[in-house]
C-alpha cells in the first residue's frame, strides 16, 4: 500500500461524528438544526434542472477530458466579465473540473516533484484537502495562522525565507473558509514576487467568490490580481472555482480551473490519465449555469439576508463579526471548542464545527481553538431558531459556569 496514506488524518466531519456521538439531542425535545457542513441547501436553479433534463442525448458518448467548446467558452466569457479580463481563450486556459475539490487535490499531484521534497504552504484554518494533497504528493503542508489582528487574512509575511525556498505549490482560499475573508492586492503582489524568486505555483482556491455581502464589491480573484500587476499570462497562477456555492449545486460536480496555459497543459495531461472528463450533461447543465447572473444575484441576498437576521441574535453574546464574503460565522467562544460543540447540541440540539477540527497547530499557536464555524445553509428559519438556541446556550453556560 502506498504508506503515504497513513498520514492523512481524519476528516473533521469524521472527528465531529466521533465527538458527538455523545450527545443526546433527542432529549431535549427540539428539532435538529445542522449548521456544521459548508451544503448550500437553497433551491438548484430551475434553468440548471431543465438543462440537464434536455441534454440526456449526451448519455451516449464519451466526454473529451478537455471538455466541450461550449462550456469552455461559456466560462472564459465568464471570467472575462465577473473580472474585467481581457480575452481569456478557452483553448488553452480554462479546463472543466468536477467540482473544486478534486481538482485542487489533482493540481498538487502534478505540479510537486516529490524527489524534491519541500513544502507546499497554505492557510490555517484551511480546507483539509490542502494538507491532504500535499502529503500524497510527497511534500509537506507549512501552515500560516490566519487571525483576528489581521481579519482572519493569513500572514503571509511571517514565513521564513528558508520555508519560501523549498516551496513548490502554495494554496490561497480567498475568500477563505472559515473567515470568509478577502485578500486584497498588496498580499497578491507580495505572493507573486516570492512565486518567481522561488519558482513555485499558487493555486487560488476560490469557490466562494460569488458569495459576497457588498453587492457593489465583488471579491478580487486571483486572475484579476495577476492582470492588475502586468502578469498578463498569469504566470505560476490557477485560479480554482465552482457551481456548488455560486448556484447551489453542490451534486452537479461542476467547477473549473483557469490560469496559465502552461499549467492547465500539464493538468490535461494528467487529468487524461486520471479519467476525470466531464459527463456532456453535467457540461451542458453548467454551460447554461454560467451564463446566468440572475438566479446568483438572489442567492447571495438570501445569505445577506441570514446575516442581517442572525447577527444581532449572536453578537451580544459571542464574538462575531459578519464576514467579506462566504455564508460561515467564524464565531469566538470562551471555553473549548469541542466541549462547546458537544454540549450546544446535546442541550439545544444545534450542529456546529468546532474551529480546531479545520486547523492544526503552527508557531505554538491553533488559530482554530475557542472557535466554531456556523455555516448558514439552512432555511433563514432555521438559523435564526439556531442563533437563538445557541445565544440561549451560552448565557446559561455564563450562568452555570
Ligand atoms: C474552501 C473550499 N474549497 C473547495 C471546496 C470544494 O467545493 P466543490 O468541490 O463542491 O467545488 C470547498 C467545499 O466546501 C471549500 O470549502
Amino acid at each position: 500500500m502506498n504508506k503515504r496514506l497513513n498520514l492523512l488524518q481524519p476528516y473533521p466531519f469524521e472527528k465531529l461524528r466521533g465527538l458527538l456521538a455523545s450527545a443526546n439531542p433527542q432529549a431535549t425535545g427540539l428539532p435538529l438544526i445542522d449548521l456544521s457542513i459548508g451544503e448550500p441547501k437553497h433551491d438548484a436553479p430551475l434553468l440548471a434542472k431543465q438543462a440537464i433534463t434536455e441534454s440526456l442525448a449526451g448519455l451516449s458518448g464519451y466526454p473529451p477530458t478537455k471538455g466541450s467548446d461550449g462550456l469552455r467558452q461559456a466560462i472564459a466569457k465568464w471570467l472575462e466579465k465577473r473580472y474585467g479580463l481581457p480575452f481569456i481563450d478557452p483553448q488553452t486556459q480554462v479546463l472543466p473540473a468536477l467540482g473544486s475539490r478534486e481538482a485542487l487535490f489533482a493540481f498538487a499531484q502534478v505540479v510537486i516533484d516529490d524527489s524534491r521534497g519541500g513544502w507546499v504552504v497554505c492557510p490555517n484554518p484551511f480546507y483539509q484537502i490542502y494538507e491532504g494533497a500535499a502529503l500524497l504528493a510527497g511534500a509537506r503542508p507549512y501552515y500560516v495562522n490566519s487571525q483576528a489582528d489581521k481579519n482572519f487574512l493569513s500572514d503571509w509575511r511571517s514565513v521564513p525565507a528558508e520555508i519560501w525556498q523549498e516551496t513548490q505549490l502554495m494554496f490561497v482560499c480567498s475568500p477563505g473558509n472559515p473567515a470568509g475573508s478577502v485578500m486584497g492586492l498588496e498580499d497578491w503582489r507580495y505572493l507573486f514576487e516570492l512565486a518567481d524568486r522561488h519558482d513555485f505555483v499558487i493555486a487560488s482556491d476560490e469557490c466562494y467568490s460569488e458569495i459576497y455581502l457588498d453587492e457593489d464589491n465583488p471579491p478580487m480573484g486571483g486572475l484579476q490580481a495577476a492582470h492588475a500587476l502586468g502578469r498578463t499570462s498569469f504566470d505560476k497562477l490557477v485560479s480554482f472555482s465552482s457551481l456548488s456555492k455560486r448556484s447551489n449545486l453542490p451534486g452537479l460536480r461542476s467547477g473549473f480551473v483557469a490560469g496559465n496555459a502552461d499549467l492547465i497543459k500539464q493538468f490535461l495531461l494528467y487529468r487524461t490519465y486520471h479519467g476525470s472528463a466531464m459527463s456532456p450533461l453535467v457540461a451542458a447543465t453548467s454551460m447554461a449555469v454560467w451564463q446566468d447572473e440572475v438566479h446568483v444575484k438572489a442567492n447571495r441576498q438570501a445569505y445577506r439576508d441570514k446575516f442581517e437576521a442572525v447577527l444581532p441574535i449572536l453578537a451580544p453574546v459571542l464574538d462575531v463579526k459578519r464576514p467579506d464574503a462566504s455564508f460561515y460565522l467564524w464565531a469566538a467562544t470562551a471555553s473549548d471548542d469541542a466541549k462547546f460543540t458537544h454540549d450546544l447540541l446535546d442541550q439545544q440540539a444545534v450542529k456546529v464545527l468546532p474551529g480546531s477540527y479545520v486547523s492544526r497547530e503552527a508557531s505554538g499557536i491553533n488559530p482554530g481553538t475557542n472557535r466554531i464555524r456556523i455555516a448558514l445553509v439552512a432555511p433563514i428559519e432555521q438559523c435564526v431558531e439556531g442563533a437563538k438556541r445557541i445565544a440561549a446556550f451560552v448565557r446559561n453556560q455564563r450562568l452555570t459556569g
